[in-house]
């Protein structure tokens, strides 16, 4: 089989690759990505010299790369990952998330479309999407795969219509596809402008973290790769057609996770207890903050029989220990660019 992996040098797409060229030798697996400030092939470096793995930079808005890319290649698959995926940027730049999270999307089902006529079950279409989609929630209920989508954000927006296009062209031409909606991933690689690596950062480096409003709301975090095994049983297992919600069923508020991580911290950089909390400093709110998002995976529990294999507390602690451990690649993301970008995220905050 060969598959098409789009992000794959980004956060979760790595460990999807990962975990694919690894697994399944018999396989080949090209990754495509553009290598935006999010892409980065030292996430890959494991898996760079292996025989059944191809890397392949390009843009998915531009359509007519993508078309030669899929008259080039016979893929049998795509799982699409690639995407805008920071709701603060998304803020500042919405048009950048139409153009990747839609026209990009919109690229690759056109040439799986042109490409794959007539052999449509045989080939699979994985967009890999997010709970951000159905909006927020009160204090009770949770996102199922009926919820209706009430995006808020810019980004969020931009993938609900993605999800919109997928279901679309399976309905429409027929093409199989498979979509499922994720929860917050948190573990290694993951870059430092999301909540969880930018805190560790900023804590080993004795830098104010910024709390959003009161620190109140609430996200359902779920370790990275269990995230990629869940996409590894979906993309084997699953009906055309058909949606799966994965989520950790482990909701904290932000200023709860950040406490913890801060006391953990205290305790890997031997300092005193409380040290790092006082970096706690709260900011201006995002806007249209979604209040809390929490995912009921009992479809997929029930179906394919998964489950997050690691508890909260024990996937951070692996979490910190690989920031902790590999200083360069944090080093090498948080030079350059970054400092820009957070000068004019937080400097008005
Ligand atoms: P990321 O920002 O870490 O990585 C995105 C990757 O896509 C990068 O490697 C980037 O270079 C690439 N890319 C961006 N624009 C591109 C373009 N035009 N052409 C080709 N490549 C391009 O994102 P992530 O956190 O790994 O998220 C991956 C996917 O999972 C996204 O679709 C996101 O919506 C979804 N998701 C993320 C989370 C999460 O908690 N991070 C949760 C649920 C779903
Ligand atoms: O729910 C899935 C989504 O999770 C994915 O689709 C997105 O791609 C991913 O970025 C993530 O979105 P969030 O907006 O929830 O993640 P982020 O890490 O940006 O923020 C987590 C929470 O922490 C959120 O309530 C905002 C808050 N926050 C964030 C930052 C960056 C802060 O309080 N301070 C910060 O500096």
């Amino acid at each position: 089989m060969k598959i098409l992996i789009t992000g794959g040098a980004g956060f979760i797409g790595s460990h999807v690759v990962r975990r694919f060229v690894n697994t399944y030798p018999e396989y080949k697996i090209i990754n495509l990505d553009k290598l935006t400030y999010a892409g980065n092939l030292a996430n890959l470096k494991d898996v760079e010299e292996k025989q059944n793995y191809e890397f392949v930079k390009g843009d998915i808005v531009d359509a007519i790369f993508i078309d030669q890319l899929f008259a080039d290649q016979d893929f049998d698959a795509v799982i699409h990952l690639a995407a805008e995926s920071h709701v603060d940027r998304s803020i500042s730049s919405p048009l950048e998330f139409v153009m990747t999270n839609v026209v990009g999307t919109v690229n690759l089902l056109n040439a799986a479309k042109k490409y794959w006529t007539g052999e449509y079950l045989n080939k699979r279409f994985y967009h890999v999407s997010t709970d951000e989609v159905y909006g927020a929630l009160g204090e009770e209920e949770m996102f199922t795969e009926e919820t209706s989508y009430d995006p808020h954000s810019p980004y969020s927006a931009s993938k609900a219509s993605s999800d919109h296009f997928v279901r679309a062209y399976q309905d429409t031409y027929g093409l199989n596809a498979v979509i499922s909606n994720c929860s917050n991933n948190y573990g290694s690689y993951h870059f430092p402008e999301k909540l969880i690596p930018l805190a560790i950062n900023n804590i080993k480096n004795n830098k104010p973290v910024p709390i959003y409003g009161k620190g109140e709301n609430v996200r359902d975090w779920l370790w990275v790769e269990d995230h990629a095994r869940a996409i590894d049983l979906i993309f084997h297992k699953a009906e055309s057609g058909t949606t799966y919600n994965i989520g950790g069923h482990n909701e904290w508020k932000n200023i709860d996770l950040i406490r913890l991580l801060c006391k953990i911290m205290d305790r890997k950089l031997g300092r005193e207890e409380g040290a790092s909390e006082r970096l706690l400093t709260f900011v201006a709110d995002r806007a249209g903050h979604d209040l809390r998002y929490a995912i009921d995976s009992s479809k997929l529990q029930k179906d394919l029989g998964w489950k997050p294999s690691l508890k909260f507390e024990e996937g951070l602690e692996k979490t910190m220990d690989w920031y902790l451990a590999n200083e360069d690649w944090l080093n090498g993301v948080t030079s350059g660019d970054y400092q820009t970008y957070y000068t004019e995220q937080y400097s008005e905050r």
